[in-house]
């Protein structure tokens, strides 16, 4: 088998994200055929509950979240085989004994322990883990974010990891960085002499992110309301999207060297301070409103909210990178709860034509544009001007799209899920999809800034109808550029 073989552990086995998406994961990735023979997974969770029920609940998970007709039985079967449950408090020391005796370790194949839990517990378990012996050089640790709510508290849960850890068996999860087109956009870039040769500031005006999200809080008020989108969205998923578009070309396709570009990039990020955030960010907050037919009420009306909450539930931004590439061209950011569609992309836009000799009949050509479409459906587009056909006399022009849509260009390939490939990364030994210490710590410190700039001068999150693209001001931030968003789908 080319897969290399290791023992499983899901720490937080029965919460929320393994049963949407990790089981799930795991079962894709047994039908794949992508687990070695000798695979064994450890569910562990404070429940006390007999392998049995424990089996019946993962299979229940992915009737729900894989879907009935799609679950197949012999793959069931195959997966169900591998499944242990350890059940114990896992903030308990003392009861690491447990998880020990059921795997009688072997210290010659990998430990790969996935912590789903708060990360008030990483810290614990990794002592846990260290007590029982469980730490070979072979083993991993995979954290799920949050990874802190600012640079301190983030560093902290780096230092205690590192204590048991070496940052080389670490892998921290951005689960942006396991969707298929994130990861297409290095193909794009590195693989097409057409796009790496126009991709600088001689060729492309300004670059737009937008992951707009049609859900609001969905029954987790209090966690986001520590968060805020800023934090929940900014920090990770949109920088390390940026940092991919951004980064210089890498030598290689490893984690070290990926790494090293994303960090300069990261670096590079102009600061936010009190002088510039009113211009160049935009705070605001969902209120009532309708989400396709549906009324929907406003962030402060939700289950479990406090009416005072001054927590944003949008985020739009205009971020420099101060380097040679990059030289006055601005990346948009923008995201939100409650917005019109689930729509995720970025979207480069090149410099105009430096002359018009079509302007008799057509004023001003639209520039070209670069869309790559993560979500709803992954594809690439390029946006262009053609002649529409026909003997008239004067040349008449259409704006075109080159469309690459996943579905049709890769018809019957199944899409997967960013959490399959980021397992089976994990379980594979590579990095390179997974955040290195210094990515967050930057990130933390540029979005610190932010935050502390918006308590500075006291910016308050604007109200936004939920169904809309955001409060009117983010359209002023990029119009005072004399520039617009593409909303126009
Ligand atoms: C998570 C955030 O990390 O990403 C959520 O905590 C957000 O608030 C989600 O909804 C968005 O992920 P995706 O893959 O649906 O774009």
């Amino acid at each position: 088998s080319t897969t290399a073989c290791c023992d499983f552990i899901l720490f937080g086995t029965l919460g929320d994200l393994a049963r949407r998406k990790l089981l799930p994961a795991l079962y894709q990735l047994e039908k794949a055929g992508l687990l070695h023979a000798t695979t064994r997974i450890f569910g562990v969770a404070r429940d006390e509950i007999d392998a049995h029920t424990f089996k019946e609940k993962v299979h229940a998970s992915l009737i729900q979240f894989v879907g009935k007709e799609k679950v197949d039985n012999v793959v069931w079967e195959r997966l169900a085989e591998r499944l242990h449950y350890c059940g114990f408090e896992l903030s308990q020391l003392s009861d690491y004994s447990i998880l020990s005796d059921a795997l009688k370790p072997n210290n010659e194949r990998a430990l790969v322990s996935y912590l789903a839990t708060p990360p008030q517990l990483f810290a614990t378990v990794c002592k846990g883990l260290s007590e029982q012996q469980l730490i070979s050089p072979h083993a991993r640790i995979v954290l799920e974010k949050p990874l802190g709510h600012d640079l301190e508290s983030s560093r902290e849960i780096n230092q205690e990891v590192a204590k048991y850890f070496d940052e080389s068996q670490i892998y921290r999860i951005d689960h942006y960085l396991g969707k298929e087109t994130v990861l297409n956009l290095l193909a794009l870039r590195f693989a097409n002499p057409i796009f790496s040769d126009q991709w600088s500031h001689n060729s492309i005006d300004h670059i737009q992110i937008t992951a707009a999200e049609q859900v609001g809080v969905e029954g987790r008020w209090s966690y986001y309301d520590d968060a805020g989108q800023l934090r929940d969205m900014v920090q990770n998923h949109l920088l390390q999207v940026l940092a991919l578009i951004a980064m210089e070309p890498p030598t290689r396709l490893d984690a070290e060297s990926v790494r090293a570009e994303k960090i300069k990039v990261l670096r590079s990020l102009r600061p936010i301070s009190h002088d510039n955030v009113r211009e160049d960010t935009v705070r605001g907050q969902y209120g009532a409103g309708f989400v396709g037919d549906k009324r929907v009420p406003g962030y402060l009306e939700e289950e479990g909210a406090k009416p005072a909450s001054k927590t944003e539930t949008f985020v739009a931004i205009k971020a420099h990178i101060d380097n040679w590439r990059w030289s006055h061209v601005p990346f948009y950011l923008r995201t939100g709860k409650r917005m019109a569609q689930k729509r995720t992309e970025i979207v480069i836009s090149f410099k105009p034509q430096p002359h018009n000799i079509f302007h008799e009949t057509m004023n001003e050509l639209p520039p070209n544009r670069l869309i790559i479409r993560l979500q709803p459906d992954e594809g690439v587009e390029i946006q262009m001007m053609n002649k529409v056909p026909g003997l008239g006399k004067q040349m008449q022009l259409k704006p075109t799209t080159l469309d690459l849509s996943f579905d049709q260009t890769f018809e019957n390939q199944r899409i997967a899920d960013a959490y399959e490939r980021l397992l089976l990364e994990a379980i594979q030994g590579n990095q390179y999809l997974f955040v290195a210490r210094d990515e967050v710590e930057h990130a933390w410190h540029w979005i610190d800034g932010i935050r502390n700039a918006w308590i500075q001068t006291g910016e308050e999150p604007k109200s936004y109808p939920s169904g809309s693209w955001g409060p009117a001001s983010s359209v002023t931030l990029i119009a005072h550029d004399g520039r617009e968003w593409d909303d126009d789908f």
